[in-house]
């Protein structure tokens, strides 16, 4: 695929994509807020992976700086063959006890960057025939659990009516719905999930690897590790009186 520009690459799951793509030869670009954590990840995989890794910082809250990312993804000097839309975060508060602005931040992020990027992206590898676009979701997108959980429903469904869009283009779209993966989330999101049983969390490697082979195959849906798989099919078929009752009535 050549070179593959991942979104919230600075830690967690986003980080683990440039690991292991860089592993299969891919140069990067790698897009996070936080320049200084993404320069000394870039010199650490150069380093070690030989590959070539471009930093280019960007508040995806920002519509300005999301061009800035757009505009790379669509220079058709230096094309990019796959796009993973990784950046995220969660929170702990309840709609109605979070300023209104911090709900609308986790849209501009995770709704409205994934859109924009993923629209430079197919553009662009449209017109070369070929490529990928990898949109993190959650198995949270079957739950009723906030403005997050609503978020990632948008993202499963965007990603599916992306994959049809681009329907004999030769460009594939995959969302990724990881279970509870362990990762700064929930430290930064202030969320104590430490009563959860270990069976219940992954590790950011096997979500990765389980991603990336979905999107080789081009699936459209990937839900890695076969209990998530289960978890997410009885979510999908379950009434949604029971869905929203066990999201709890603060609607966090
Ligand atoms: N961990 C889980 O249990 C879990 C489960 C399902 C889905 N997910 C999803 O997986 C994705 C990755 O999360 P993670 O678990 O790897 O969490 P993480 O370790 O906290 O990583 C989040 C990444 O997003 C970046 N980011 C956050 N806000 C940003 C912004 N405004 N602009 C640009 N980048 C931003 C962060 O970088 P900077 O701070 O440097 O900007 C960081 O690189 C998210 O979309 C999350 O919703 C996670």
């Amino acid at each position: 695929m050549g070179t593959a520009l991942i979104t919230g690459a600075s830690s967690g799951l986003g980080l683990e994509f440039a690991w292991q793509l860089a592993a299969a030869r891919h140069n990067l670009v790698l897009v996070a807020r936080d320049e200084e954590r993404l320069n000394s990840v870039a010199e650490r995989i150069r380093a070690v992976a030989g590959v070539g890794v471009e930093v280019l910082p960007a508040d995806l809250a920002r519509r300005d700086q999301v061009d800035r990312v757009a505009d790379r993804l669509g220079q058709s000097a230096r094309p990019v063959g796959l796009l993973v839309n990784d950046a995220g975060f969660g929170g702990s508060a309840g709609f109605f006890e979070l300023p209104l602005a911090e709900s609308e931040r986790a849209l501009d992020v995770m709704v409205r960057a994934v859109m924009v990027l993923s629209h430079a992206a197919g553009e662009a590898m449209m017109e070369r025939g070929r490529g990928a676009i990898c949109n993190i979701s959650s198995v949270a997108a079957y739950m009723a659990s906030g403005t997050y959980a609503a978020a990632k429903a948008w993202v499963l469904a965007f990603t599916e009516s992306l994959s049809v869009a681009l329907s004999g283009t030769g460009v594939t779209a995959t969302a990724v719905l990881p279970g509870l993966t362990r990762t700064e989330f929930h430290e930064r999101a202030q969320l104590d999930y430490g009563h959860y049983p270990d069976v219940a969390w992954l590790d950011p490697a096997t979500v990765v690897t389980q991603a990336l082979a979905d999107v080789r195959r081009g699936i459209v849906v990937s839900t890695p590790s076969a209990r998530y798989g289960v978890l997410g099919q009885i979510a999908r078929h379950v009434p949604r009186w029971l869905i929203r009752a066990l999201s709890g009535p603060s609607g966090r």
